[in-house]
């Protein structure tokens, strides 16, 4: 029998009794009502192929093609849906992104004006130590912000850059550079209404190299270097130690993520898919209550 159980964190629950291979109507309705209330949702004990996860993921909505990797590959062969995330190299080429290195707190492709709205990520190979992915609620994050700052970042945007990914690397085809004024990208109101749950949160997809639209460098760093502070604060996190065959969905327009790096000589393989956003959703609508 399906059941909820909150993490007990600020955000995430785990659905227990499901095989997403064959969930009916009412089965998927409860994880998608789930997924709105808790934000990031752990499903254990999947036994999924390619064709069963991209079948899952499509049930939210219409998939985004994955990004392509820092080494130019673009996806898993025949699923040009799957983005790879991973460390292990085979005949001297990397099978995936990010390496085993830190990955820093981000949202999904917001360098892309149209996000994707949620993520889902399946462990394949885990290493037994390390690799640990962390949750931070951007509901939590606004919510967390004195009322003055709230006031003043209202109606602000955010320029969102297209140059690293989360593990630092440069993304294929990008000429490197440190200033976020020019570097590619795209822009995001940084307070946004959530189109399905109404709620406010804060959208600010990466630290490095964001840029407050129309502000000094000098001041968009220090507000930024403020805002980020309360966003990222534990008491707003929830962190998954993963096993083989975990799944794990978020809600990408009100998460930010980040993983724990781990031993390189160990292998961990996910495989991750992105579900578009229905329209241009909120986080591109201006904010439309005062605080
Ligand atoms: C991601 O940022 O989508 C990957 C997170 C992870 O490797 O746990």
């Amino acid at each position: 029998m399906l059941t909820i159980v909150r993490s007990g964190a600020a955000l995430g629950a785990e659905v227990r009794g499901v095989d997403l291979r064959a969930l009916d109507e009412e089965a998927f309705a409860a994880i998608r009502r789930a997924w709105l209330d808790h934000q990031v949702l752990l499903i254990r004990g999947q036994l999924l192929s390619d064709d069963d996860l991209i079948r899952f993921s499509r049930r939210f909505g219409d998939l985004d093609a994955a990004p392509i990797q820092e080494n130019g590959r673009r996806f898993v062969e025949g699923h040009p849906e799957i983005y790879v995330v991973s460390n292990v190299i085979e005949n001297g080429v990397a099978i995936g992104s990010l390496g085993s290195g830190e990955a820093m707190w981000h949202t999904d492709m917001s360098y892309l004006a149209d996000p994707p709205k949620a993520s889902v990520l399946y462990a394949i190979e885990v290493p037994a130590r390390g690799g640990d992915t962390g949750f931070c609620t951007m509901y939590g994050a606004w919510d967390a912000l004195p009322g003055s700052l709230q006031r003043r970042i209202e109606g602000l945007r955010v320029k969102h850059d297209g140059t690293y990914n989360s593990g630092g690397y440069v993304r294929e085809g990008v000429t490197p550079t440190n200033d976020p004024r020019t570097s590619p990208g795209a822009l995001h109101p940084l307070v946004y209404t959530h189109p399905e749950t109404g709620r406010r949160g804060l959208y600010l997809g990466r630290r490095r190299n964001a840029y407050v639209e129309g502000l000094p460098l000098e001041e968009s760093d220090a507000l930024l270097n403020e805002i980020w502070a309360f966003a990222t604060a534990a008491t707003l996190t929830w962190c998954h130690h993963w096993e083989v065959g975990d799944l794990v969905l978020w809600d990408n327009r009100c998460t930010m993520h980040r993983r724990d790096a781990f031993d390189a000589d160990s292998r961990r393989v996910m495989h991750r898919t992105q579900i578009k956003s229905d329209t241009r959703s909120g986080i591109h609508r201006p904010c439309e209550h005062e605080v």
